[in-house]
């Protein structure tokens, strides 16, 4: 398989020294491009501004904002049998950027902003034969809100994890994830390292995509490189 993963936070800029984000450290999306690589897949990794280094086996392309990352994501996407989106997409970005560093004078007491892309949503008539899987960060009982979002996305697959825990979620390096399937299946996993959960999410890509190449007429992509797809 090939699998387009992408990982950490986008930065939203208001100027070129002060942005918006959040806390993804991106150990989510490392951990799963490992677990791919390690699988045998080729993996391209789209990581937002993060400090770690880059799985063996895996092709990493670097963005910064939510936009950058739709556009990675378009380009790639015609290469791969999966998507996850394990980053965590900023929402919003500030109305304006300035060119230059804005003096604290000059800085607007009130932040105008406007929406992002949603990624997901954007590339679903994309899909086709594809996997695509999501993940829903939450506070307190992820689930209900997993379910909707992998019905409003178009999902196959959502991992909802609840980030008010201190051993899961942001910037940890284990994960206590609940798999939430479209067919109506789940699977609440334990306390894990978060390459465990990466494997764990690699075996269920692994037996969905033998189990619809065995019932339908899938079409290989033949692809390794970016295409046209925006
Ligand atoms: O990076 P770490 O420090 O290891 O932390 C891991 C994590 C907490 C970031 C990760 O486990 C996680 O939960 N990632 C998803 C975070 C998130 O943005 O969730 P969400 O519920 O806001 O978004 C739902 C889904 O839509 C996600 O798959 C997200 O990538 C996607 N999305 C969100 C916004 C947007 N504009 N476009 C999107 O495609």
């Amino acid at each position: 398989m090939h699998l387009l993963v992408t990982a950490g936070p986008t930065r939203e800029h208001l100027d070129p020294v002060r942005f918006l984000s959040n806390r993804s450290t991106g150990k989510m999306g490392f951990a799963l491009a490992a677990a791919a690589a390690e699988a045998g897949h080729a993996v391209t990794l789209v990581a937002g501004p993060v400090a770690l280094d880059t799985p063996p086996g895996t092709t990493r392309v670097d963005v910064v904002s939510a936009r950058d990352m739709l556009a990675a994501v378009q380009d790639w996407l015609p290469a791969a049998d999966v998507l996850i989106m394990s980053a965590a997409v900023a929402d919003w970005r500030p109305r304006r950027c300035a060119g230059i560093k804005l003096k604290k004078a000059s800085m607007p007491a009130t932040l105008e902003l406007e929406p992002n892309p949603d990624i997901l949503k954007t590339v679903a008539p994309l899909k086709g034969e594809r996997l695509f899987v999501g993940f829903a960060a939450e506070t307190g009982d992820p689930a209900p809100e997993a379910r909707r979002k992998l019905a409003a996305k178009g999902l196959d697959l959502i991992v909802a994890n609840d980030v008010s825990q201190t051993d899961a979620g942001f910037a940890v390096d284990t994960n206590r994830v609940v798999l939430i399937a479209a067919d109506g299946t789940s699977q609440a996993l334990p306390l894990m390292s978060k390459l465990d959960v990466a494997r764990a999410i690699m075996r269920w890509c692994e037996e969905r995509i033998s189990y619809s190449a065995g019932t339908s007429t899938r079409q290989e992509t033949g692809r390794s490189s970016p295409g046209a797809f925006r």
